[in-house]
C-alpha cells in the first residue's frame, strides 16, 4: 500500500484574515498579524493552514470578489509580508494553502472592465454575455444566490452578463480556454512563491456559457423554508448554471491538476462543492487526474444535526471513498453558523456543556478518514454572536435578508486573544470592522492555550496523540458508523492496529480503544 499523502489526513486550521489578528490598528486583520500569530497555530499540533482570499478586492463579498490574484488586497498587507508569513509557517511545519476563486471575480478586476466595453475587445467572451429576449428582459428566470436576478445589464454592449452571487460578481466563461490559461498562469504564480495547496471556492457553480438558457420551472408544492434560497420558488431547479458536472469544471480541474502536479512536493486541490452528492462527486470531481479531495458540506449543515442525522451524514459521505476520492470534513466555516452553535439547540444542551461538545465533534470529525477543516475559534469553543445590529451587519447575503435571515457575520466576528486588551487584543484600533464579541473575552486565544483542560490543550493533546495512532494515520479504512442513539462508534483500522474510536453525546466524550 503507498503510503499517505500529508493532505490525506491533514488537520487543516482555516484562517479568516479579515478577522484573524490586525497588526497596523486599522481595525481589519492582516498578513503581518497571521504571521505573529503562527506560533499559536503550530503549537496546536495542526498540519496546514488554510486562508480565506487576501487577493486585491473591493470587498464587496470580503475576498471572494478578486480584481488581482496576484495581488494582495492593501488593507492585508503586500507581497513582501505574504513571503514572510510563508517563510515562517514552513520554518514551524506548517504546511499553507490559499483560497482561489475560480468561478467568478470582480467586476472591478481588468478582464471585466474590458469584456463590458464591447463586443469586440479581447476579453469579450470572457464573461457570460447574452442578448436580451424580444421584450428586453432577461435570457432567463435564474435567480443569484445572494438574492435578486443571476443577470445584469450592461448597457455599452446592450447585453446581460451572469452572475451566480453579487451583480458584482460576474461569471467568468469556462467555455473560453483563454479564461483556464489565465486562471492556471495564477496557479503558477502560487506555487512558485511556495504555497501547498489550494481551497478552490464554488467548484460547482463554474460553468460555461452554453445556449439555449432555459428557464427554471415553477416548483408546484413550494413552500418557503428558514434560508433565503428556501424563499425562492424558482431558485436552482433544472437549467440554471449550478448544476454538477459540467465539462467546463472537469476540463477547469484537469488543467489546474496538471500544474499541481508539475511542481515537487504533493500540491494539494481541495475543492469547495455545495449541494454535492459526495458519491458523484468523488466519481467525478476526484477521479484520476483531477482534484485530489472535495471539501464534503455533509456536516456543515446550517441547522445542526441531531445524533442520528450525523450518523447519516457520516455513512453518506464515507461512502463516496473509493480508490480516487478523498474528502474533507468541516463542522465550521466563514459561511455557517459555528458548530458550537448550531448543535446545543438540537440537542437539548445548555452553553455549560459547549466546551465538552465542541472537544467531541473536534475528535470526531479529526477520526473520520479522510483530512479535516477546523475554523479558527472552534479550538476556543466559541459560538456565534446573535446580537450584531442590523446597522454594523457587513455580509451582503444577511443584509440582503435581515432581519428574516441574518447572513454570515455572526461567525465572523474577530478572534480575542487577551480578554483584558482592548480590543480583545485583536486591533488597537478604536472600531474593527466587526464588533469584537464580549462573549468570546472568557475563551481568548492567548489564555487558552495556557489554561490545563481548556478546549485548546486537549484538542492539541488528542492531535499528537493521534499521530501515534497507525491506524488514523497509515491507512484509509474505517467500518459502517453504528452504536446507540446518542452515540457514535466506527473502527479505523491499519495493518497493524484496529481502533474503536466511539463519541458518547450523552456524556460528551470520546474514547478510543485498541481492540
Ligand atoms: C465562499 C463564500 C462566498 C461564495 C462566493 C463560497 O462558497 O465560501 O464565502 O461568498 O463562495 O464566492
Amino acid at each position: 500500500m503507498a503510503p499517505l499523502k500529508w493532505w490525506e489526513t491533514a488537520t487543516i486550521y482555516q484562517i479568516y484574515p479579515r478577522s484573524f489578528q490586525d497588526s497596523n490598528g486599522d481595525g481589519i486583520g492582516d498578513l503581518p498579524g497571521i504571521t505573529s500569530r503562527l506560533d499559536y497555530i503550530a503549537n496546536l499540533g495542526v498540519d496546514a493552514i488554510w486562508i480565506s482570499p487576501f487577493f486585491k478586492s473591493p470587498q464587496k463579498d470580503f475576498g471572494y470578489d478578486v480584481s488581482d490574484y496576484c495581488d494582495i488586497n492593501p488593507e492585508y498587507g503586500t507581497l513582501a509580508d505574504f513571503d514572510e508569513m510563508i517563510a515562517k509557517a514552513h520554518e514551524l511545519g506548517l504546511k499553507l494553502m490559499i483560497d482561489i476563486v475560480p468561478a467568478h471575480c470582480s467586476d472591478q478586476h481588468a478582464w471585466f472592465q474590458e469584456s463590458r466595453q464591447s463586443r469586440d475587445n479581447p476579453k469579450a467572451d470572457w464573461f457570460h454575455w447574452v442578448d436580451p429576449l424580444d421584450d428586453g428582459s432577461a435570457p432567463t428566470n435564474w435567480l443569484s444566490f445572494f438574492g435578486g436576478r443571476a443577470w445584469s445589464w450592461e448597457p455599452r454592449r446592450q447585453q446581460y452578463y451572469l452572475h451566480n452571487f453579487l451583480a458584482s460578481q460576474p461569471n467568468l466563461n469556462h467555455a473560453n480556454p483563454a479564461v483556464r490559461d489565465a486562471l492556471t498562469d495564477v496557479a503558477r504564480f502560487w506555487f512558485d512563491r511556495g504555497v501547498d495547496g489550494f481551497r478552490l471556492d464554488a467548484v460547482h457553480t463554474i460553468n460555461a456559457d452554453e445556449a439555449p438558457y432555459q428557464d427554471n420551472k415553477p416548483n408546484l408544492n413550494f413552500v418557503p423554508g428558514p434560508m433565503p434560497q428556501d424563499q425562492q420558488p424558482f431558485f436552482r431547479q433544472l437549467h440554471d448554471s449550478a448544476q454538477l458536472n459540467q465539462p467546463a469544471i472537469q476540463q477547469f480541474s484537469e488543467a489546474f491538476r496538471a500544474v499541481a502536479d508539475s511542481y515537487e512536493g504533493d500540491k494539494f486541490l481541495m475543492g469547495e462543492l455545495h449541494g454535492d452528492d459526495p458519491i458523484l462527486a468523488s466519481q467525478t470531481f476526484t477521479a484520476p487526474g483531477r482534484l485530489h479531495a472535495t471539501y464534503n458540506f455533509n456536516l456543515l449543515e446550517w441547522g445542526g444535526l441531531s445524533v442520528a442525522g450525523l450518523k447519516e451524514a457520516i455513512t453518506k459521505a464515507i461512502g463516496a471513498f473509493n480508490e480516487t476520492g478523498r474528502l474533507t470534513f468541516a463542522f465550521s466555516n466563514h459561511d455557517v453558523p459555528r458548530v458550537a452553535t448550531r448543535q446545543l439547540a438540537p440537542l437539548g444542551l445548555t452553553e455549560d456543556q459547549q466546551e465538552a461538545m465542541q472537544l467531541l465533534l473536534l475528535k470526531l470529525e479529526i477520526s473520520l478518514i479522510g483530512s479535516t477543516c477546523i475554523f479558527q475559534g472552534e479550538e476556543l469553543a466559541c459560538a456565534d454572536i446573535q446580537d450584531i445590529p442590523i446597522d454594523q451587519m457587513q455580509d451582503p447575503w444577511g443584509i440582503e435578508f435581515a432581519p428574516i435571515f441574518l447572513g454570515r457575520d455572526t461567525c465572523r466576528t474577530p478572534m480575542v486573544w487577551d480578554s483584558k486588551a482592548p480590543q480583545g487584543g485583536f486591533s488597537d484600533a478604536n472600531q474593527t470592522w466587526l464588533p469584537v464579541a464580549e462573549a468570546h473575552k472568557k475563551r481568548a486565544g492567548l489564555e487558552e492555550a495556557g489554561r490545563d483542560g481548556s478546549v485548546y490543550q486537549d484538542l492539541a493533546a488528542f492531535l499528537a496523540w493521534r499521530k501515534t495512532q497507525p491506524a488514523m494515520m497509515t491507512a484509509n479504512q474505517m467500518t459502517e458508523v453504528t452504536g446507540g442513539e446518542t452515540e457514535l462508534v466506527f473502527d479505523r483500522i491499519s495493518e497493524t492496529q484496529t481502533l474503536r474510536c466511539r463519541f458518547d453525546f450523552e456524556n460528551l466524550t470520546a474514547s478510543f480503544e485498541e481492540i
